[in-house]
């Protein structure tokens, strides 16, 4: 089993002791953003301190040594999730990868007749995309049953397809409720139906073993700060020959082979067609660095250790009077729950003034209150150098909050 103590070495953010409270500050907002290991924040001072320069751009040699590692860093992230080079495009983060995706393959290709599957789960960056879609191309957007813990199977991708359907866009691991989807088996069956899978992996690539081309998935994306890396940067993964049938979405300097006075223009070929403008280079820098820590640790070893924390905290937060629990069932690190009577956000307030950082509220995924049934809830998340400790603190400051919440034991 990893070591998690080890592994806090390598982070500031963990060397920086916040002594106002009794124990240091406890990090629980894994899902959200993660802490960076100084071979990340080296990785970016090198480019910044020493290497500064554009790439693709310059007949020197500071510019052709931020060529070769901005290609160096392609190879390492194809790598990380089993892809090939030409089929890594970096972008600021999933958001862009998921907007890229929706205005540059299905604002380009669906009708009024198609329609486009996601969940109730989904985050906001795998919603208000398709959204637009619907708004360009009036394709309907249809919503597949989830089962009663709020799990997607297979089996309800299957009964959910028409013969409109074009696309399905769902997260590998939610945000709030933290389920694994078979991802596999889900484009197994939507390609039999002729049908495109796009997969928000914001949540999963980080925290498990993603190999894009095992799955067989079109469509998958990440960021980078959700997996130790800066913000900012983060990656579409897409089949080649979708690449090549898709639009860019931004188009200018670095991403065309030619244009003249008539209008004509010939774009370069994937993936450099999809990354107009300079790109967040230092972002590129620290992404390696981060998707190679992380491998170094290996991403099964992260899943078992998370498993295993998240039983133990399971337990804990059991012994809580008044907790409601909302994914008990679910695989992630991330475990969704409130406090009878107590407003979510009132909670991470109080939980925040014994150093304790949580998020509270809808987590981006604004759909899912109609199956929840909640206004808001509390959300604590973890990654692989969150101890039994952090856990200890969390679920004590939890069992103490009747001296701050007079509603804990109404
Ligand atoms: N997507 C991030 C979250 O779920 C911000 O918290």
């Amino acid at each position: 089993m990893l070591d998690p103590y080890k592994l806090r070495k390598d982070f500031q953010m963990f060397r920086n002791k916040t002594q106002m409270q009794e124990h240091d500050l406890v990090f629980l907002d894994n899902a959200s953003t993660t802490f960076k290991p100084d071979c990340v924040v080296e990785a970016v001072d090198q480019y910044l301190l020493n290497e500064t320069s554009n790439t693709h751009r310059g007949d020197y040699d500071l510019c052709y040594n931020a060529d070769v590692k901005v290609e160096n860093a392609r190879k390492s992230i194809s790598k990380f999730i089993g892809a090939n080079e030409n089929e890594i495009v970096f972008t600021s983060g999933t958001s862009m990868s998921i907007n890229l995706i929706a205005y540059g393959y299905a604002g380009k290709y669906l009708t009024s007749e198609d329609e486009i599957l996601i969940t109730q789960a989904e985050h906001a960056s795998n919603v208000l995309p398709w959204f637009k879609v619907h708004e360009i191309t009036g394709c309907k957007i249809d919503y597949i049953p989830l089962d009663k813990d709020g799990r997607l199977s297979p089996v309800s991708v299957e009964k959910a397809i028409t013969k409109n359907t074009k696309i399905i866009a769902v997260a590998q691991v939610t945000n709030v409720l933290g389920f694994v989807i078979d991802v596999k088996e889900i484009c197994k069956i939507a390609h039999k139906h002729g049908v495109l899978v796009v997969c928000d992996g914001a949540q999963s690539v980080p925290h498990m073993n993603v190999n894009v081309k095992d799955l067989d998935v079109d469509f998958l994306s990440f960021s980078g700060h959700k997996v130790c890396g800066p913000t900012g940067i983060g990656v579409l993964y897409g089949k080649y020959e979708l690449l090549e049938k898709m639009d860019p979405l931004m188009s200018g300097g670095g991403m065309n082979a030619k244009f003249d006075m008539c209008g004509d223009v010939k774009y370069l070929n994937p993936p450099s067609k999809f990354e107009a403008g300079t790109m967040n280079i230092e972002g590129i820098y620290g992404l390696k660095a981060a998707v190679e820590y992380v491998d170094k640790i290996g991403r099964n070893n992260i899943a078992e250790y998370e498993t295993h924390l998240r039983k133990y905290m399971i337990k804990k937060m059991r012994e809580v009077p008044n907790i409601i629990i909302y994914n008990e069932n679910a695989d992630a690190g991330i475990i969704t729950f409130n406090v009878k009577g107590v407003f979510a956000q009132d909670l991470a307030t109080y939980l925040n003034s014994k150093g304790i950082a949580i998020r509270s509220g809808q987590h981006c995924a604004k759909i899912l209150i109609t199956f929840l049934h909640e206004v808001a809830t509390c959300r604590a998340s973890i990654y692989f150098y969150t101890t039994k400790e952090d856990i200890d603190a969390f679920v004590d400051a939890l069992k103490k909050g009747g001296d701050y919440l007079d509603a804990y034991f109404a």
